[in-house]
């Protein structure tokens, strides 16, 4: 670990990357923002295309957007979702295990206890305060970009996190917002052309908040690896 949290070194920035799902309102400045996606922005993608375009918000902005969607998120979702597969459908194991595991390692934290779908909805619609974040992004990609891209995309989504670790602050990538695209889009001023990949809340985290010590198992290396000519 780093002597001083708030600047670790590319394996600390690693280490101590999680998703965070409670922040405190201390702002973010647009410097700051900027020098984050301007790492992000070194990130590598085939051809060098840079496929990513990043809206950005904060203040009366971030507010309106969280409202809008909150109330459609609370009502009939009918003509909302993703326009994209995010998830195997059907699931199947192992991924609906790990899924699962997931799921209820997080709402053991938060105290809410299997059937109670009020808990869940309640938790579910504090991704779309950013978990209280004063920053959120939006990832958005031309439509007509194919799979690598998206690859791309993820490397530099992961930059961005990683970078934050370099200003102290934290993150939580979500793919809950994409649900919400016909709302979000016309709010950040996205066209017609853009599909919204994912939102991040970008802040503070709460070191308080008992949510924030989640930190779901990984597997070994061995688990997920072949090795060969190794002797
Ligand atoms: C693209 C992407 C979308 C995600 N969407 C959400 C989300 O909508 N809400 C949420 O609470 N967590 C979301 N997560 C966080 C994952 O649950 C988390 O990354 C995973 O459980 C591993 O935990 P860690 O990030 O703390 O290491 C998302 C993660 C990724 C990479």
């Amino acid at each position: 670990m780093p002597a001083d949290d708030r600047t670790p070194g590319v394996i600390d920035a690693i280490r101590t990357r999680s998703s965070k799902r409670a922040f405190l309102p201390t702002p973010v400045s647009r410097e700051q923002v900027e020098a984050i996606l301007q790492l992000a922005g070194l990130a590598p993608s085939g051809s060098n295309i840079q496929p990513w375009q990043v809206y950005v918000v904060s203040g009366t902005a971030r507010d309106r957007l969280c409202d809008e969607v909150i109330q459609s998120a609370s009502g009939d979702r009918s003509g909302h979702g993703r326009e994209y597969d995010y998830y195997p459908n059907p699931w199947r194991e192992p991924y609906l295990g790990r899924r699962r595991a997931c799921g209820w390692g997080l709402y053991s934290l938060l105290g809410i206890v299997k059937g109670d779908r009020e808990a869940g909805l309640r938790q579910e619609l504090r991704n779309f305060t950013f978990f209280d974040a004063p920053v959120g992004l939006f990832f958005y990609i031309d439509r007509d970009l194919k799979q690598g891209s998206w690859l791309d995309y993820g490397m530099f989504i992961q930059t961005v996190m990683l970078a934050a670790r370099g200003f102290g602050l934290h993150t939580c990538p979500q793919a809950a917002w994409a649900d919400f695209h016909s709302i979000v889009t016309p709010l950040v001023g996205a066209p017609a052309e853009q599909m919204l990949v994912c939102g991040m809340a970008l802040g503070y985290a709460d070191p308080d908040a008992p949510v924030n010590a989640f930190r779901p198992e990984r597997l070994p290396v061995t688990d997920f690896s072949r090795f060969q000519g190794f002797d």
